[in-house]
């Protein structure tokens, strides 16, 4: 059979139509928040300062303006695709009805980057607020129950001697069990944990906004100048620092597309579907530029380079002491969600292919119960977990930005590819201006990709390269579209 073999669009419309054992419970509002509880994380409370202070400066408003829209461009394909074909399997199922099988696991492989490494990423930064804010009540932890045993220090694995990072170990564990139990459930929680770090993003630009007018001058130093001129070298501000910040803080805009992994738990897919992709991106991208205002505004750019630089501003410009709480309760909240929504997608993914053949068939049981596919969400939250525990981190940030811009490229061209290949297919979304959005939304993510280091792009050829022995070694032939042909 060929590797280039397409899934038809009916036969993918039958199955998001027929009932795959999972409960439909989502409303409009639930993806929204999904989406939402998916985005805004260790991106805009960690990663925004730091990439003021060493790349963009100011301008990191800028690096959000371009990284969000060509978020937005790809949101607006994902959103077209959600609709028509609304399957668990996100870009891996988009792709097996565009660009055939091979292309499918290729995604399918990359997606387990996005949504596999992100979860024990977050926990890991979610463990470092958690041990500073116990702190804040006396409450001390152990250095060997809270950090890794290995770390990875300029190309080399060293040990740290410690034992384990318990704290991020247990908050995976814990919306594991969430997750099991049932997406109801779990949907509630991050309803919760949305309201609450939202509320506390627009209380921080209340208060940044009154504090620059009342201190004009100061806003207008901190902003002077917007665009730091660059030091000489490629990415250290000026434009290219703008673009590389915009490749660094594209970090904190992943998440959206997780929405569609819950397409065959939402009412109403056809409808909703865009509505919770494409509107919790928005919401975001706005809270995103206005935060990095702020931020800019409040203090120096030069200030910003640490670990916690929400708080550190705030409390540069004499913020109220409970201030400082309650972000550091909204940057809790605003993590666990994001684990939370990362945990919900791999599953998914993972259960679109187990259906076609491409996994075992266990990877796509449903828990009689709870209806929910317990054996990859227990699967996934024990490998999360252990990620979180034990390995050292840095690099699996960027490893999760190349594989999500790397989906994001393909899910733009499949776009075009179908518009020209299915022109007459039932599209209850369209995606505007084809082909200039999807390739407007390709263009932006291959620049943020080329702007991410080179071992990161080694780390990705390698990944794929396990990926495709995989494929070669089993999913093809246990591909049922295969198996179907041959009968
Ligand atoms: N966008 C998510 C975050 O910033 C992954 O934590």
């Amino acid at each position: 059979m060929s590797l280039f073999q397409t899934k038809s669009i009916e036969l993918l419309q039958k199955e998001a139509a027929s009932d795959a054992g999972l409960r439909r419970t989502l409303s409009k509002m639930n993806l929204v928040s999904l989406g939402i509880g998916a985005i805004i994380g260790a991106g805009i409370f960690v990663l925004t300062g730091q990439a003021a202070a060493q790349y963009a400066g100011p301008a990191i408003a800028i690096s959000f303006v371009i990284s969000g829209l060509g978020c937005l461009f790809a949101g607006l394909c994902y959103a077209e695709f959600a609709a028509m074909i609304p399957i668990a399997g996100s870009a891996y199922t988009y792709s097996y009805a565009t660009l055939g099988e091979f292309f499918a696991w290729i995604i399918g492989w990359d997606l387990i980057l996005e949504y596999l490494f992100v979860s024990p990423t977050v926990a890991v930064g979610w463990s470092g607020h958690f041990v500073a804010f116990i702190k804040e009540f006396g409450i001390t932890l152990p250095l060997h129950l809270t950090q890794a045993p290995f770390d990875y220090v300029n190309g080399s694995l060293i040990s740290t001697g410690h034992f384990i990072n318990l704290p991020a170990v247990a908050i995976v564990l814990v919306l594991t069990v969430l997750l099991v139990i049932g997406i109801r459930e779990s949907a509630t929680f991050n309803n919760f944990m949305v309201v609450t770090k939202v509320s506390v993003l627009l209380a921080i630009i209340a208060f940044g906004v009154w504090y620059l007018l009342s201190n004009p001058g100061l806003a207008l130093a901190n902003w002077t100048p917007f665009i730091p001129e660059n030091t000489g070298v490629y990415g250290e501000y000026g434009w290219s620092g703008i673009f590389k910040g915009a490749a660094v803080i594209f970090f904190a805009y992943i998440g959206f597309d997780a929405v569609s992994t819950a397409a065959q738990e939402a009412k109403n897919p056809q409808k909703d579907m865009p509505i919770g992709i494409v509107g919790s991106l928005l919401v975001c991208t706005a809270l995103f530029i206005c935060i990095s205002l702020v931020l800019t505004g409040m203090a120096k750019y030069t200030d910003l380079n640490n670990a916690a630089p929400v708080v550190n501003a705030l409390q540069a410009a004499g913020a109220p002491p409970m201030l400082r709480y309650v972000v550091e309760v909204a940057a809790l909240a605003g993590l666990s969600s994001v684990i939370l929504v990362m945990l919900m997608g791999q599953p998914r993914i993972f259960f679109s292919m187990a259906n076609d053949g491409l996994l075992p068939p266990v990877f796509a049981k449903v828990h009689p119960r709870f209806k929910t596919p317990y054996v990859t969400t227990i699967l996934t939250g024990i490998v999360s977990a252990i990620f979180a525990g034990f390995m050292p981190l840095a690099i699996l940030g960027e490893m999760v930005s190349i594989g999500t811009l790397f989906a994001f490229v393909i899910v733009c061209i499949s776009i075009a590819v179908l518009r020209k290949t299915r022109p007459e297919a039932h599209r209850p979304f369209r995606t505007p201006f084809v082909p200039l959005v999807p390739i407007l939304g390709a263009g932006i993510c291959l620049v943020q990709m080329y702007a991410l280091p080179g071992d990161t792009w080694l780390r990705l050829v390698i990944w794929l390269a396990i990926g495709l022995a995989i494929y070669f070694g089993y999913s093809r032939h246990h591909s049922k579209l295969t198996l179907a042909a041959k009968r």
